[in-house]
């Protein structure tokens, strides 16, 4: 494997999407030899798993099922898309990978860590990122950042509480893995875009 593999993790509204797209324009600017992809990332068999597993018609799926096709939908783009592009001596950056698999149907859902990673490591083949960049800010933060001029009365007791609990699974994963860098980004979002900018130069991905 030739180039980098970087994935960024984090809650709902942590800013994966803003990050990214604030590192793209750096990138860019900088001549580095990118792509930017997310499961199931333009991959067509990828996409037709995912149109199963979020049909709203397939409501008799069990949690098992759902992390299973997560993981073949991953695969698929990681053959599809991933790998083509880091032979090619590419930096891949991709929004969301198989820590969120262990965050939300591992912790969050209750299946387990030694499950996600079970399913995972037999799909993958232990094909892990160089680097993952977590975007660490509470769910309640992340919420009320959203939609900060109507905070509280829309946040349904339930649906914080499963990202809470999703949240402490990232937690979680930082003593276990490494290759996880927690990057606190409540400040604005340009500062934490040049964390991650500084992040990647001291990991070596970015010269
Ligand atoms: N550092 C920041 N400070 C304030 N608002 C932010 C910051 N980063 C992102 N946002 C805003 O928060 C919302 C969620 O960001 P987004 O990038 O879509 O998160 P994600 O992709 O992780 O769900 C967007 O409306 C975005 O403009
Ligand atoms: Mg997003």
């Amino acid at each position: 494997m030739k180039g980098a593999f970087v994935t960024v993790e984090g809650c709902e509204g942590s800013g994966k999407s803003t990050q990214i797209r604030l590192l793209a324009e750096k990138l860019q600017r900088d001549g580095v030899d990118f792509i930017v992809t997310r499961e199931p990332g333009g991959s067509d068999v990828a996409e037709q798993i995912r149109t199963i597993i979020l049909d709203g018609k397939n409501t008799s799926m069990c949690d098992e099922c759902e992390a299973l096709l997560y993981a073949a939908a991953r695969v698929q783009h990681l053959r599809e898309i991933v790998q083509p592009a880091l032979s090619q001596g590419k930096l891949v950056i991709c929004d969301r990978y198989v820590d969120s698999s262990l965050a939300y149907q591992g912790a969050a859902r209750g299946l387990g860590y030694e499950y996600i990673e079970d399913i995972n490591s037999f799909a993958l083949k232990e094909f892990s990122p160089n680097l993952t960049i977590f975007l660490n800010i509470s769910p309640k933060a992340a919420f009320e950042r959203k939609h900060g001029a109507d905070k509280d009365d829309r946040i349904e007791a339930l649906g914080l509480e499963f990202h809470e609990k999703v949240y402490r699974g990232y937690l979680g994963l930082l003593d276990k893995y490494p290759r996880i860098c927690a990057v606190e980004c409540g400040g604005s979002k340009w500062e934490t875009n040049d964390k991650i900018y500084q992040l990647l130069k001291d990991k070596g991905i970015i010269g």
